[in-house]
Formats: structure tokens, C-alpha cells, sequence
């Protein structure tokens, strides 16, 4: 399967920050891996302009689960499309806790996206204090069977790993920790979507950096990466997309 090196700019970036869109694409014209690049909204039809005819994709942070409406603030799936998204990352854990998201919410949002064209990412990861309790694969577990869409196929959904311990902060599990947890939950997609699982891209996010992309990479059924504070800079991000083969 094609790798995916995703990158979430979060609630950063204005139109001056385009130059490292300009810069990756330049020092990266034909990547191994898919490319993405979430910016935020403001930014998106703008990216995706000048991502046109290149390899890289560009998608949104959030979606609501309506098509239209009276939903002040946000935007839809099909907005997102009209704008130039392929991509829409689901569930961050940041979403999950700045504005309550659950499982049931992130499902209905995913079949929204689904529907709509995208792929949808969908974000799972534990705790600290829920890995120190031994209960990473029961919370993430759960996570994923309340968040995934039954009908998803491999070509419609990716599925992010990220601790929540380990975004934006330095450190990352160790590569063990990171095997066991991706072998699970691609058995555990498997009791959802079946063979489909077999191709479904599962990211790993949280700290990701040139310097520990390559090893990390290299775990099995790491299929890519989500990444944060790393994507908003050309040489940084461009370092892990070159680290994806
Ligand atoms: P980070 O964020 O790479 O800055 O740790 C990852 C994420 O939240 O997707």
C-alpha cells in the first residue's frame, strides 16, 4: 500500500506560511509516499490551489456531521470538498477535549465525510494516566469500535494512533509499545471492515521528527505518520516524507 505522511498545521499558519507549501513541493516534487498537508480552514482553498497538479493532497482538521445549517462556526464535508480537501482528520484527541467530541460524534462525522468524498482519518490514543493503568488497548479498543463506520473500506479511512502523552511534547512509546498497539488495532479493524483492514493505512502520531521518523517507520503496520509541529516547516516535514518509502 501507498505510505501516508500527513501533516496537521492545527490552529497555525497564516497566508505567509504558504512559502513552506511552495518550498516542500519544490525540494519534493515526486514523494514515495502520499503527501498531506492540513492547514487550517482559512488557509485551505489557498493550499489547495497551489498544490494543483502536484502530489500533494490537502484536507481539513474537523468537519460537522450535517451536510448545511444553522451550525455557526463550522464547516461540512462538502465544504471542505468544494474547497479543494481530499483528506479530513476526525477525532483528534484535541478535538475530544476542547469541545467534548465522542466516539458516537466522530462516527457520525466520519460517515458525513465518507459520503461526502473524503478520506477520513480518525484519531485514537490513550492517556498517560490510562497507559500507566494498563488500559491503552481497552480505551483505544473502544474508541475504535464507537468511531469507526461499519461500511469504511481502505480507500475511504486511515486510522491515527496518538498517545495522547506523546503530542507536543517530546516524547513518543517506545517502538514496542508502538508495534503492539498498531498489530491490535489492525486486528481489531479486521473484526469491523474485514479484509479491508488488510489496506487501511494506520498512521502513527505524536512527536514525530526527522530524527526519529525512520526508526519509527520501520515498525510493522506503521503505515505513515501524523504530524504536527514538524509539518509546519518544509525541511522538517520534507525530512519525514523522504524518511517514507
Ligand atoms: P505533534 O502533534 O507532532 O506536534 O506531537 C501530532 C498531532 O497532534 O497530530
Amino acid at each position: 500500500m501507498k505510505k501516508l505522511a500527513a501533516g496537521n498545521w492545527k490552529m497555525n499558519g497564516n497566508r505567509a506560511a504558504l512559502a513552506e507549501v511552495a518550498a516542500l513541493l519544490a525540494a519534493h516534487p515526486t514523494p514515495a509516499c502520499d503527501m498531506l498537508l492540513c492547514p487550517p480552514t482559512t488557509l485551505l482553498a489557498e493550499m489547495a490551489t497551489l498544490a494543483q497538479g502536484s502530489a500533494l493532497k490537502v484536507g481539513g482538521q474537523d468537519c460537522h456531521a450535517k451536510t448545511f445549517g444553522a451550525h455557526t462556526g463550522d464547516v461540512s464535508a462538502a465544504m471542505l470538498v468544494d474547497a479543494g480537501a481530499s483528506y479530513v482528520i476526525l477525532g483528534h484527541s484535541e478535538r475530544r477535549a476542547d469541545h467534548g467530541e465522542t466516539d458516537a460524534l466522530v462516527l457520525a462525522k466520519a460517515e458525513a465525510a465518507i459520503a461526502a468524498g473524503l478520506i477520513a482519518i480518525i484519531c485514537v490514543g490513550e492517556t498517560e494516566a490510562q497507559r500507566d493503568a494498563g488500559e491503552t488497548l481497552a480505551v483505544i479498543g473502544a474508541q475504535l469500535d464507537g468511531s469507526v463506520p461499519a461500511n469504511a473500506t481502505a480507500a475511504a479511512l486511515v486510522l491515527a494512533y496518538e498517545p495522547v502523552w506523546a503530542i507536543g511534547t517530546g516524547r513518543t512509546p517506545t517502538l514496542n509499545q508502538i508495534a503492539e498497539v498498531h498489530n491490535f488495532l489492525r486486528a481489531r479493524l479486521t473484526a469491523h471492515i474485514g479484509v479491508e483492514a488488510a489496506n487501511t493505512r494506520l498512521l502513527y502520531g505524536g512527536s514525530v521528527k526527522p530524527s526519529n521518523a525512520a526508526e519509527i517507520f520501520a515498525v510493522p503496520d506503521v503505515d505513515g505518520a501524523l504530524v504536527g509541529g514538524a509539518s509546519l516547516k518544509a525541511a522538517d516535514f520534507g525530512a519525514i516524507v523522504a524518511a517514507l518509502t
